[in-house]
C-alpha cells in the first residue's frame, strides 16, 4: 500500500501515551527467551568478579548451583556454561574429561534448579595451552583431528545431563560429528545449537580475558568467519541445519543485525543471537562514563536484536534485563 501525502495523517497520534505506544508496539522482549552465559571455574567456594565485565563473576562448581537458582527466580530459565579448568594442555583434555568443571556444573545446576535448561559451550580454546579452538598440526588448527574431541566433549556434557550442546569451534562438520556421536550413545534427545555464523570479531576481547582463552600466537581468522561476509554466513547456517543443528546462531549480534535478519527470512530453524562480551562491556563502560543511560541502552540493544529476527538472545545482561522487564520497563 503506497503512502500518499495526506494532511490528516498524523503518525504522532499513536505515540501520545505509554498505553497507546504499548498497544502498537511491534517487538516485545520475553524473559524466557534470554540465555545467561555462566563462567564455571576450578576450585571451591569461589565467586570471582571478572574485571573486564563489570557485574559478571566466575563461579566454582560448588557456588554455581545457587547462582543458577537465583537466575531461575528472576525468570531466566536457560544458561550457557563455559568451563575454566585448572590445567590446560596441548589437546584440551579437560574439555572432555567426564569429571571436568562443566559436567560437574551441569549436575549441580540440575540439582539446584531442576527445570533450568542447561546449554554447554563446546570448544577447546579455554582448555588448550595454546588457546586455539582445536588441536594443532604445526601452526594450524587441524579440523579433522579436532572433530572427535568436540564429539567426546559433547558426549561428556550430554551424559552429565546437558539439554543442549553448543559447538563454537567453527570446525567444518562439527555438528555432524557431534550428532552422530550423541546418537550412537543413545543421546538422541540432546539438542545441538550450532554457532553457525561466528565471526572473527574484536568483540570477544573481555570474554578471552575472563576465560584465559586468548590464542598464544596468531588469530582465529583461519576458522572464524570474515566480518565482511554475508552470503557465506547463509551457507554456514544452511550447512549446520543440514548437519542436524536444532538451533542456529549468529555471533556477535549487534554489528551483525543484517545477518540475523537475512537468516530469519531464509530459514525456519530457531535462531539464537549472541550479544557477546565486548557488546556488554561497551555499554557498561559508556554508562560509567556518563555517555548513555545503561538500562535504556541495554533494552534498546536487546530489542534491536529481537526486532532483527532472533528468537533467542544469549546475553550477559540477562539478569538485569529480567529485573527491569519484570518491574514493567520496556
Ligand atoms: C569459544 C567461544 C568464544 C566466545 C564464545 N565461545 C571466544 C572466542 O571465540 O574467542 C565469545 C563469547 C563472548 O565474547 O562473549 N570459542
Amino acid at each position: 500500500m503506497a503512502l500518499e501525502p495526506d494532511r490528516s495523517r498524523r503518525m504522532r497520534r499513536l505515540r501520545a501515551s505509554e498505553q497507546l505506544r504499548s498497544l502498537v508496539r511491534e517487538t516485545k522482549l520475553d524473559i524466557s527467551k534470554l540465555v545467561a552465559p555462566i563462567f564455571v571455574r576450578y576450585g571451591s567456594n569461589v565467586i570471582e568478579p571478572v574485571e573486564s565485565m563489570p557485574g559478571i563473576s566466575r563461579y566454582s562448581v560448588d557456588t554455581v548451583g545457587k547462582y543458577a537458582s537465583s537466575l531461575a527466580d528472576l525468570g531466566i530459565s536457560s544458561v550457557l556454561l563455559f568451563g575454566i579448568p585448572k590445567n590446560k594442555d596441548r589437546t584440551g583434555t579437560q574439555a572432555y574429561a567426564a569429571d571436568g568443571v562443566v559436567p560437574r556444573a551441569v549436575k549441580t545446576i540440575k540439582d539446584y534448579a531442576s527445570s533450568t535448561t542447561v546449554i554447554t559451550d563446546v570448544c577447546l580454546c579455554e582448555y588448550t595451552d595454546h588457546g586455539h579452538c582445536g588441536v594443532l598440526s604445526g601452526k594450524s588448527v587441524d579440523n579433522d583431528r579436532t572433530l572427535p574431541l568436540l564429539a567426546k566433549a559433547s558426549l561428556a556434557y550430554a551424559e552429565a545431563g546437558a539439554d543442549i550442546v553448543a559447538p563454537s569451534a567453527m570446525m567444518d562438520h562439527q555438528v555432524m560429528a557431534i550428532r552422530s556421536a550423541l546418537d550412537s550413545h543413545g543421546n538422541n534427545d540432546t539438542a545441538i545449537m550450532g554457532y553457525s555464523a561466528k565471526y572473527s570479531s574484536a568483540f570477544y576481547g573481555p570474554f578471552r580475558s575472563a576465560a584465559g582463552s586468548k590464542p598464544s600466537f596468531g588469530d582465529r581468522k583461519g576458522y572464524q568467519m570474515d566480518v565482511a561476509n554475508k552470503r557465506e554466513a547463509m551457507k554456514e547456517i544452511e550447512l549446520d541445519i543440514l548437519e542436524g543443528a536444532d538451533i542456529v546462531m549468529v555471533k556477535p549480534a549487534l554489528p551483525y543485525l543484517d545477518i540475523i535478519s537475512e537468516a530469519r527470512n531464509r530459514f525456519d530453524t530457531p535462531i539464537a543471537a549472541y550479544n557477546v562480551s565486548g557488546e556488554y562491556s561497551m555499554i557498561k563502560a559508556a554508562g560509567k562514563a556518563g555517555c548513555v543511560d545503561e538500562d535504556t541502552a541495554m533494552i534498546e540493544v536487546l530489542t534491536s536484536i529481537k526486532r532483527a529476527g532472533a528468537d533467542i538472545i544469549i546475553t550477559y545482561h540477562a539478569a538485569e534485563a529480567a529485573r527491569l522487564l519484570s518491574s514493567g520497563a520496556d
